[in-house]
């Protein structure tokens, strides 16, 4: 299994999502080869629960990393999990040619890059 993979299901373990009850992890690697996870956090107010790959996005840059090469998302669904469209559009404004790594728990995966996920994005 991609070592990328592996790693979002570690960060999966830490979700907090006592409301949907649906954990899910992201691994983003950055162009130095440095990887970085995230987690979906939660609120009772359910609209305000941000996503595992936003997570991941904004932690990376918060330590300063913006050069962005794979990014790996998992989830316990029947097909492999893909990214929201919230998500996919933080994403494109760092890496629209970022490759997107989707998997499930049973080892499934799928592999698109972003601007195939969210063609004609609106960018900076
Ligand atoms: N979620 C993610 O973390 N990533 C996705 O790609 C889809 C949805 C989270 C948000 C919320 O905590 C839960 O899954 C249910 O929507």
């Amino acid at each position: 299994m991609d070592p990328l993979i592996q790693k979002a299901i570690e960060a999966r373990k830490k979700s907090y999502s006592p409301y949907s009850k649906f954990a899910v992890g992201a691994a983003l690697e950055t162009a130095d080869g440095t990887v970085i996870t995230g987690t979906n956090v939660e609120h009772v107010h359910h609209g305000m629960a941000c996503c595992a790959e936003r997570t991941a996005l904004f932690t990376a840059v918060a330590q300063g990393h913006r050069k962005f090469k794979r990014l790996a998302v998992v989830a316990d669904t029947q097909a492999p999990v893909t990214p929201c469209g919230i998500c996919r559009q933080f994403l494109v404004e760092f890496n629209p040619h970022l490759e997107i790594i989707m998997a499930n728990l049973t080892g499934q995966t799928e592999t698109a890059t972003l601007d195939q996920l969210l063609p004609k994005a609106f960018r900076p």
